[in-house]
């Protein structure tokens, strides 16, 4: 018999994906489509724009997936949706969708956490990954630093009392004048500058809980850049620079509360910052761990996460038999660790 199979959809942001993953971690077919230019004119993710444009292209993603596998829903054993946290109006495309296909097809619907699909990712690419690790989980829309102790068994140490890292490479970006999604845009031209040209503050560092804040650093860039005196490229060093010293230091403070880590691990968006996985390397390394960061296009947001959290749920004996209610309600706010206590200060960010 082959390892069973699961559907997964994406929809929670700006990205919608679908991806087919056996139960052996392979990822039989996948398709992922970027609303990058829809919202580029806006400087940011316009939560309509962004829910139109996954009506649109979900159902047709899906029937191309199965495609590619040369698969009908007959060959599909479960069928996973990010089921929140997210924008409301995308999340629940994926879900009633996901829904709609459950029913008809008459299989088991998993409402996944996206956050649970960013945490277990590692574990897609990586067989080796065992539990427990500590994830710096690090996006446009969250920043968090999770205990992964096993699968539906998160511990959050830290999460950010204003912007999420991603948000702030992102507004930068918009300071500087370098267009959206900012944060390869700030990365690139960072590396033309000098990281110690603007005095810029580190916000939290030091503070004895690893939270982060960046709302402070990025008022202090759009200060520096009102003031004309310094270079573009020399405000992206510096602020990356700071924003990358107050997440190491973070990080750190995060790995002296966590307890028996066989891994450190980086997932999201800004995991693709090539000085941050760097910077967590060395840390990893100063403390006997080991390093993982998966493949790009998992750590970004992608359907085969979200298919593989969905395996990782069956495995784990979470899903019943008939697979979660079909009047699972979608949902805008789902924090991992319902008995985190909120962060001093914290505003919005679940
Ligand atoms: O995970 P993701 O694709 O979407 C969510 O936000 O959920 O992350 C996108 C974020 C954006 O804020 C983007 O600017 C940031 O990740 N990002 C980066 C880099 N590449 C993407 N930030 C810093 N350096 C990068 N190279
Ligand atoms: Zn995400």
């Amino acid at each position: 018999m082959t390892a069973p199979i699961v559907l997964g959809i994406e929809s929670s942001c700006d990205e919608s994906g679908a991806a087919l993953v056996r139960a052996d971690r392979t990822i039989v077919a996948q398709a992922i489509a970027s609303q990058d230019e829809a919202h580029r004119p806006f400087g940011g993710v316009v939560p309509e724009i962004a829910a139109r444009a996954h009506v649109e292209v979900v159902g047709p993603m899906v029937g191309r997936v199965l495609d590619d596998a040369g698969m009908t829903l007959a060959d599909v054993d479960a069928i996973a949706a990010t089921a929140g946290p997210g924008l409301i109006g995308g999340v629940m495309v994926g879900l009633v969708t996901a829904k709609a296909l459950a029913m008809a097809s008459d299989r088991p619907l998993i409402a996944v956490n996206h956050l649970e699909g960013h945490a277990l990712s590692p574990r897609l690419a990586d067989p080796q990954l065992g539990f427990p690790y500590l994830l710096l989980l690090a996006s446009g829309g969250h920043c968090q630093i999770l205990e992964v102790r096993g699968v539906g068994d998160y511990r959050r140490l830290a999460t950010t009392i204003d912007d999420a890292l991603g948000e702030a490479f992102d507004k930068t970006a918009k300071i500087l004048g370098l267009g959206y999604p900012g944060g390869p845009a700030v990365e690139r031209l960072a590396k033309e500058g000098d990281p110690a040209a603007v005095p810029l503050p580190r916000p939290l560092k030091g503070a004895k809980e690893p939270h982060f804040s960046f709302a402070g650093l990025k008022s202090a860039v759009l200060r520096a850049h009102e003031t004309g005196e310094y270079a573009p490229a020399d405000i992206a060093a510096s602020f990356q620079q700071a924003a990358l010293d107050c997440v190491i230091d973070r990080t750190s403070r995060a790995l002296q509360a966590a307890n028996g880590m066989t891994a450190l691990v980086v997932a999201g968006g800004v995991a693709a910052n090539a000085a941050l996985r760097g910077a967590l390397q060395t840390m990893a390394v100063d403390h006997g761990l080991r390093f993982v960061a998966p493949p790009m296009a998992l750590c970004t947001d992608n359907a085969a996460m979200i298919a593989w959290a969905g395996q990782e749920r069956i495995a784990a004996g979470l899903v019943e038999p008939g697979g979660d209610p079909l009047d699972f309600v979608a949902r805008p706010r789902w924090p991992l660790d319902p008995d985190a206590e909120p962060a001093r200060g914290a505003g919005v960010k679940a």
